[in-house]
């Protein structure tokens, strides 16, 4: 059990301002950006008073988790369809908590006052009244399309809506949620407490202030935006998927092993991991899904294809981290020896 979980953390005596001053005379990591060692102001430059967060999977959590430590916002309200998901959810996040308070990256008043800030809920109406949403939920248009008409009808007219896809089309969705000019992509990385970057995605109807809103909301977190049209894979997965598919086919070819690929752009391009090992980071389902896309909207882009040992993994449910075997053996978090 983690620290958290055991309670071996200090209640939260003091007002969480204070707290605040109790964390930021710590040493600062990426996790909290140094501009905030000034108090955060309420709201921060966004005016996100109340944050929602609907999905708590491998990228869910993490948004709202670092939505929470920023500590702009008074409430941050974490939902879940299913009590046995928000459970894995917040599970996800009193874990990551617990490793940065161990690491000495986060007092432990501050994490607890973290998760106080979250509301964890299986009621869809706890949104209704929050002023900017951030949907992580899996990547089917038809869910997409059930939970945005219902959040449209829900949501107070004000409320933004932001999804964090990594490959569906934005403005499809926004056209669902019956305010178009309400609605952006905010892309997160994973995993997303450590990751700096977040594509913020504007359509054509996307309202200018409201991006403004939006790209001010994602350095209110402590992270850095970029501004990206929506085409496929924005910017990072565009450039970034077709080159584990190259890496994929090499190993269907036989041109290169799994370990000798991933030592090589390691070692010669200076990546912090390998392409397969990031395949399994990331989920072999996950890299399926977003290239199936891509394919079957644009058969003629040649960077777009599916390897056929992608197939095979995840038809043999071998979705790397998330499974314990992708193209690795996995141990929780810890990367092992390639698969056999
Ligand atoms: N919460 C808190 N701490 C965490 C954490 C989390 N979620 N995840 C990792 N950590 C901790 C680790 O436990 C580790 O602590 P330790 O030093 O005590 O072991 C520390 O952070 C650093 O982790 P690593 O030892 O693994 O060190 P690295 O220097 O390798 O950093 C990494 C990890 C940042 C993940 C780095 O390997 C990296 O940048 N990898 C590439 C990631 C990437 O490309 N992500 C994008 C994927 S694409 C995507 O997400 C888009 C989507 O649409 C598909």
């Amino acid at each position: 059990m983690n620290a958290i979980a055991r309670g071996r953390f200090l209640p939260s005596s003091s007002s969480s301002r204070n707290a605040w001053r109790h964390h930021a005379g710590k040493a600062l990591t990426a996790v909290v950006d140094k501009r905030f060692l000034s108090l955060p102001t309420p709201g921060g430059t966004s005016g996100f008073q109340t944050v929602g967060c609907v999905g708590l999977g491998l990228m869910g959590h993490g948004i709202c988790q670092v939505a929470a430590t920023s500590g702009v916002h008074s409430r941050v309200v974490a939902y879940e369809k299913e009590r046995r998901f928000l459970d894995t959810g917040r599970d996800r996040i009193v874990k990551s908590l617990d490793k940065l308070v161990e690491k000495g990256k986060m007092t432990m008043g501050f994490a607890n006052d973290t998760l106080g800030r979250i509301e964890f809920t299986t009621d869809l109406d706890a949104l209704k009244d929050t002023d900017f949403i951030v949907e992580a939920i899996i990547e089917n248009m038809d869910l997409k399309e059930d939970l945005y008409t219902k959040l449209g009808e829900l949501c107070k007219p004000e409320t933004i809506f932001a999804s964090n896809t990594s490959s569906l089309s934005i403005g499809e969705m926004a056209a669902f949620s019956g305010r178009p000019d309400k609605f952006v992509g905010v892309h997160f990385f994973n995993p997303v407490q450590l990751m700096k970057l977040v594509e913020v995605i504007k359509t054509d109807q996307t309202d200018s202030m409201v991006f403004d809103k939006c790209y001010k909301w994602v350095e209110d977190i402590g992270k850095i935006p970029v501004s990206c049209g929506d085409t496929p894979g924005f910017i990072v997965n565009r450039l970034l998927v077709p080159s584990l598919m190259q890496a994929m086919a090499m190993v269907d070819r036989n041109d290169a092993s799994v370990k000798d690929v991933d030592i090589a752009m390691k070692l010669g391009a200076g990546h912090p991991m390998g392409p397969l090992h990031l395949a399994d980071y990331i989920g072999l389902d996950t890299c399926l899904f977003i290239v199936q896309g891509w394919v079957d909207k644009y058969p003629e882009e040649p960077s777009f294809f599916i390897p056929d040992c992608l197939v095979a993994k995840v038809e043999a449910g071998d979705l790397g981290r998330k499974t314990g075997k992708g193209f690795y053996e996995w141990d929780g978090d810890k990367c092992g020896a390639p698969a056999s």
